[in-house]
């Protein structure tokens, strides 16, 4: 089950998830709120809103962050999802290093992806044997890709490991990217999606059409949000 959250703009949407977001916070009895980040263009608007916007108001010091996925590469290149969230927001807002858990994109991917799988496994409350996010932002991609879970890359959904290492089958690039059972066990999942290009397969999304990882994602999920403005 998805809640559609449709706006007239990406701000409105990125306003929208975070009042979302900061009740999950609020609502939570624990003191840390483990909150996983997606990367990828879309959310810019979010991270520059919270930079902006939200310093004071989101409690920073309850939040443990993490990342959905990374691309297999140093995190001063253009391409590093942690290197674009630093610059956006982690240089405004001063978290602490012990806050701040990144996957070393730069690092051997196999490895990077055991050792990522083993801090996350120690650092959060399992549900079985899955690690429990308090919440998890996803994007989705225009083939329908979600955190770097690719079409023709199946394993990955019931992969046994929590991170794993994927390709995007566009460029060859490899990526470490959070396992599919992780995310169906989150306490959240918060998707969101700006780009009008995307209403298409966003619309496959909704349906829960399997063939795409997102779709198979959202189909099996007990609750999720979705935060748009391309419907
Ligand atoms: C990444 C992601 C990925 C992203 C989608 C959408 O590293 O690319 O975390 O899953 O959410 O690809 O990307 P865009 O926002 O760039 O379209």
């Amino acid at each position: 089950m998805i809640k559609i959250n449709n706006y007239s703009s990406s701000l409105e949407a990125a306003y929208g998830l975070t009042k979302v977001l900061l009740e999950q916070i609020n609502q939570s009895a624990e003191k840390n709120f483990h909150l996983a980040l997606s990367g990828g263009k879309t959310p810019n608007v979010l991270f520059r809103l919270w930079a902006d916007e939200y310093k004071e108001i989101i409690p920073w010091k309850r939040l443990q962050l993490y990342w959905v996925d990374e691309r297999c590469v140093p995190p001063e290149h253009p391409e590093s999802n942690y290197g674009m969230i630093k610059r956006i927001f982690l240089d405004k807002v001063h978290l602490s290093d012990l806050q701040v858990h990144r996957i070393h994109g730069e690092d051997f991917p196999e490895l990077e992806a055991k050792r990522y799988t083993a801090l996350i496994d120690n650092l959060l409350i399992k549900q079985g044997t899955y690690p429990m996010f308090d919440c998890v932002l996803l994007g989705i991609g225009i083939d329908g890709h979600t955190s770097s879970l690719f079409s023709g890359q199946d394993s990955l959904l019931t992969a046994p490991d929590t991170y794993a290492v994927s390709v995007n089958p566009q460029t060859g690039q490899k990526r470490i990217t959070l396992t599919g059972l992780p995310i169906l066990h989150a306490k959240n999942v918060i998707f969101f999606v700006t780009d009008k290009d995307k209403a298409d397969i966003l619309k496959e999304v909704i349906k829960g059409e399997d063939k795409y990882p997102a779709g198979y994602i959202v189909s099996r999920l007990e609750k999720a949000e979705l935060f748009t403005d391309s419907l």
